[in-house]
């Protein structure tokens, strides 16, 4: 029972495993955001019925640990990585090209994207379901989503942020979500090939789809209808 968490395949599987659940969450959630590109009302009635059951409460407590586990283990591989590697880093500094960008900045992408979702939390969590919780009282209510959608992208700094924090988590998911498929079992060439491509495909369409809500809000030519 020790090996999983503490050999090293181990915990890239667990890295796997919670950064697939994370991207199922994000599928789930821009679809849910979407809707608020036509219809405010409608997506005040989803933020209402997603705000405070018993379901909606414990699965963000699942999504909160797939994030925390995700994290903790990402730290824990990076620094057995550098101390195994000593204090060069690289035997050949020259990069090789064909290894990705993305692939090499995991790290750093991970704490941008810690930071931008630390913000988005404190924007949009706190004052909706946190809200709820605690009897919190603003001029905006709790299951107004629309009201804080319109409030916060109406402020271009928020805007750029947000901006930044999907394209970092693009850059993440693109080479994350391929990296996961090959360590759960996907590793010949022709499937590295390919799921390459399905990993680029999801991380724009995630990408794409959350910056269109900002920007359509920024805007203000979202709610298309109502
Ligand atoms: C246009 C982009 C986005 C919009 C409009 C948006 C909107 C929201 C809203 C309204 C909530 C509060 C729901 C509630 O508590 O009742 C929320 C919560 C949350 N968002 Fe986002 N979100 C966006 C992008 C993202 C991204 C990119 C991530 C992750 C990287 C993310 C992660 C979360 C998490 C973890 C929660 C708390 C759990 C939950 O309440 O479901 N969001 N978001």
């Amino acid at each position: 029972m020790s090996s999983i968490f503490q050999s090293s395949i181990g915990r890239k599987l667990i890295m796997s495993i919670t950064g697939m659940c994370l991207v199922l969450f994000l599928i789930f959630h821009l679809s849910m955001n979407f809707v608020a590109a036509f219809s405010g009302s409608a997506y005040n009635a989803v933020c209402g019925f997603l705000g405070t059951n018993w379901y909606a409460l414990a699965g963000t407590a699942v999504l909160a640990l797939g994030f925390l586990l995700h994290i903790i283990y990402a730290f824990i591989l990076t620094v057995r990585n550098r101390k195994a590697r000593g204090s060069v880093r690289y035997a050949v500094e020259a990069r090789n090209s064909k290894v990705e960008w993305s692939s090499q900045n995991m790290l750093v992408l991970g704490i941008i994207v810690l930071a931008g979702l630390g913000l988005h939390l404190a924007h949009f969590w706190y004052h909706m379901m946190w809200a709820e919780l605690a009897g919190n009282e603003y001029e905006i209510g709790a299951t107004d989503g629309t009201g804080w959608l319109q409030y916060y992208f109406s402020q271009i700094p928020v805007v750029i942020c947000y901006l930044v924090w999907f394209v970092a988590l693009w850059l993440h998911i693109t080479h994350g979500f391929w990296s996961a498929l090959q360590t759960i079992g996907a590793n010949n060439l022709v499937w590295i090939d390919r799921l390459q491509k399905i990993s680029a495909w999801v991380a724009g369409i995630i990408f794409a789809g959350f910056a269109v809500i900002v920007i359509g809000f920024a805007l203000k030519v979202f709610p298309l209808f109502d």
